[in-house]
C-alpha cells in the first residue's frame, strides 16, 4: 500500500516537473439579485455559457441569481474583498461610489430606452463607466432594463394618489427625492426583501420594470400597476480593477468579447420582455394595469421634474443637459 501510494506520488511530481499539471481555471464568480427568467439573468448565463465554449479549462464563470451569494447592498463591498469578480448592480445602486451615476434616475429624463441607449453609447455616457474607478471597480458596460412602473395597494392615477403611502425603493437619494415630491414615503430595502414586504403590507407599492414585477411576482400581492413609464432602471456590469489588472490579457480580450455579446444578448431579452412580461400580467387578471391619460401623466411630471434642480450641482448640469438632448 505504503510502496503504491509512494508510486503515484512519485509519477505526480514527475508530471508537475516536466509542466504537464493542469492549472485551475479562473474562476469568476458573477452575483446577481434577480431571478433567471429577466434580462439580467439571461444575461449572466450566456456569458457563462459563451465563456465555457470558447475558453474551457482556462476561464470559469459560475453565475449566482436571486441573492444567494450577495444582496444587492453588499456586492459591490463584496467585490472589493475579492469574494465575488462580476455583478450588474442597477445604476440607483452605486451613491457610494460616484454622484454622477444618479443622473439615471432623475424622474422622466429618457422618453425611451432608444433615447437611453444614444446616451449611454455616446462619449458622455462612455466616460461615466469609469466614474467608479477611484474607488476600485471597473465598469465594464451597461446592461438594459427597461423602464419602471409604479405598483400599488390601490390605485394611482394622479400624483395626489401616492400620499402617505410607503414606497420601497432602491439606495437612491433621488429615488427617495421622488417618492416626497408626492407627498409619500420612501424606505430603502434590498430587492430581496420587496415581495414579504408588499404581501404584508408593511410597505404599499414599489417602482420596477414588467419584468421584475412578472418574475418576481409583485403583481400577485399588489392589485394595481400604473404604466408610468416614470423613470429608468438599467445596470452597470462591473468588476474589480484588481481582479481585471490580474487577468492575463489574451483571456481579458476574449472575456470582454464574451460579455458584450452577452448585453447584446441581455439588452434583447429586455425589449421583448418589456412587452412579454406585462402581457403575462395583464393576462394574469391579478393586478389591474392603469393606463395614464396625457393631462394625468404631466401632472407626475409637473411634480417630479424638480428633483432634477436639487441634484444639479451633484450631478452636473452638463451631464443632465446632454442625457436630455438625447431624446432628440
Ligand atoms: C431593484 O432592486 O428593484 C432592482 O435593482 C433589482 C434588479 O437588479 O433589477
Amino acid at each position: 500500500m505504503k510502496l503504491r501510494f509512494l508510486t503515484a506520488a512519485a509519477a505526480l511530481s514527475a508530471l508537475v516537473l516536466a509542466g504537464t499539471a493542469v492549472a485551475d481555471p479562473i474562476v469568476i464568480k458573477f452575483s446577481h439579485v434577480v431571478a433567471e427568467n429577466t434580462p439580467k439573468g439571461q444575461m449572466a448565463n450566456k456569458f457563462r455559457d459563451l465563456i465555457a465554449e470558447r475558453l474551457a479549462g482556462k476561464v470559469e464563470v459560475k453565475v449566482f441569481p436571486n441573492s444567494q451569494l450577495f444582496g444587492d447592498n453588499k456586492v459591490l463591498e463584496a467585490m472589493l474583498l475579492g469574494d465575488v469578480q462580476m455583478a450588474a448592480p442597477s445604476l440607483s445602486k452605486f451613491s457610494r461610489y460616484t454622484d454622477s451615476l444618479q443622473l439615471f434616475d432623475l424622474p422622466f429624463l429618457f422618453r425611451d430606452m432608444a433615447a437611453v441607449d444614444r446616451f449611454q453609447q455616446s462619449a458622455a455616457g462612455q466616460k461615466m463607466l469609469s466614474s467608479i474607478n477611484k474607488k476600485g471597480l471597473v465598469g465594464l458596460g451597461y446592461l438594459h432594463n427597461g423602464m419602471k412602473q409604479l405598483s400599488a395597494s390601490s390605485p394611482l392615477r394622479v400624483p395626489a394618489d401616492a400620499k402617505n403611502m410607503k414606497f420601497r425603493i432602491m439606495t437612491s437619494d433621488v429615488l427617495a427625492a421622488q417618492f416626497e415630491a408626492v407627498d409619500a414615503t420612501p424606505l430603502k430595502k434590498p430587492f430581496s426583501e420587496v415581495f414579504t414586504l408588499l404581501q404584508t403590507k408593511a410597505i404599499d407599492g414599489q417602482e420596477n420594470t414588467w419584468s421584475n414585477i412578472y418574475s418576481k411576482k409583485f403583481f400577485e400581492v399588489q392589485p394595481y400597476i400604473t404604466e408610468s413609464n416614470h423613470g429608468l432602471l438599467d445596470y452597470m456590469v462591473v468588476t474589480s480593477a484588481e481582479f481585471w489588472m490580474d487577468l492575463p490579457d489574451d483571456l481579458k480580450g476574449e472575456v470582454k468579447k464574451a460579455l458584450d455579446e452577452a448585453i447584446a444578448f441581455g439588452n434583447k431579452v429586455a425589449e421583448d420582455k418589456s412587452v412579454a412580461d406585462k402581457q403575462k400580467i395583464i393576462d394574469s387578471k391579478r393586478s389591474e394595469v392603469i393606463s395614464l391619460s396625457p393631462a394625468e401623466r404631466a401632472q407626475w411630471v409637473e411634480v417630479m421634474k424638480p428633483v432634477w434642480k436639487k441634484f444639479e450641482d451633484q450631478i452636473g448640469k452638463d451631464l443632465i443637459d446632454a442625457a436630455y438632448n438625447s431624446n432628440n
